[in-house]
C-alpha cells in the first residue's frame, strides 16, 4: 500500500520586531495553538533590509514601503509556518484587520496593538502568497514533512 503525502493547508506567520520586543511571542503562539492549528516550522532571525523588501515586494509602490522594510529588519522576527484546515483565512481572522484601530477586540491586533506601523504580526493573505512566503523564509528541510495519509484516511 502506497502512502500519499497529504496536501494540508499551510500559511506563513511572522511575529514582527515590535511583537518580539514587547514579549508577545508566547501569547501569539498560544492563540494559534489553542485554536487547533499545528506549528510545522519556526525560527528566529533578523531579516536584512533587502530580504524585507523581497517579502513586501507587492507593496513597493506604496509610500510606507521604505519605513515598513526598515522596521521589519530592525530586530529579531519569529518566522513560522502553521498548518490546518482553513489556516490561511482563519489565521487572518485571528490576526485581525491591518489597522489595529479597526481590528476587533478578541483579535491579536485588536487586543495587543494600537497603530498600523506597529501591528506586531504578519500573516499570508492567500494561497499564492502563503506558498511564496513559505518558500522565501524557509528551506524545505526546515519544514515538518507532510504527514503520510493511511489508506483508511484516503478511503
Ligand atoms: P498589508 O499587506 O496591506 O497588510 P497586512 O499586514 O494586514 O497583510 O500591509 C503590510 C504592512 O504594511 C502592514 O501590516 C502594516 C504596514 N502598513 C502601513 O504601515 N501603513 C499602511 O497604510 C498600510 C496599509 C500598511
Amino acid at each position: 500500500q502506497e502512502a500519499h503525502a497529504a496536501e494540508m493547508e499551510r500559511t506563513f506567520i511572522a511575529i514582527k520586531p515590535d511583537g518580539v520586543q514587547r514579549g508577545l511571542i508566547s501569547e501569539i503562539i498560544s492563540r494559534f495553538e489553542r485554536k487547533g492549528f499545528k506549528l510545522v516550522a519556526i525560527k528566529i532571525m533578523t531579516p536584512s533590509k533587502e530580504f524585507a523588501q523581497k517579502h513586501y515586494d507587492d507593496l513597493k509602490e506604496r509610500p510606507f514601503f521604505n519605513g515598513l522594510c526598515e522596521f521589519l529588519s530592525s530586530g529579531p522576527v519569529i518566522a513560522m509556518v502553521w498548518e490546518g484546515e482553513g489556516v490561511i483565512k482563519y489565521g487572518r481572522k485571528l490576526i485581525g484587520a491591518t489597522d489595529p484601530q479597526k481590528s476587533e477586540p478578541g483579535t491579536i491586533r485588536g487586543d495587543l496593538a494600537v497603530v498600523v506601523g506597529r501591528n506586531i504580526i504578519h500573516g499570508s493573505d492567500g494561497p499564492e502568497t502563503a506558498k511564496n512566503e513559505i518558500n522565501l523564509w524557509f528551506k524545505p528541510q526546515e519544514l515538518m514533512a507532510a504527514k503520510p495519509l493511511t489508506t483508511e484516511a484516503i478511503a
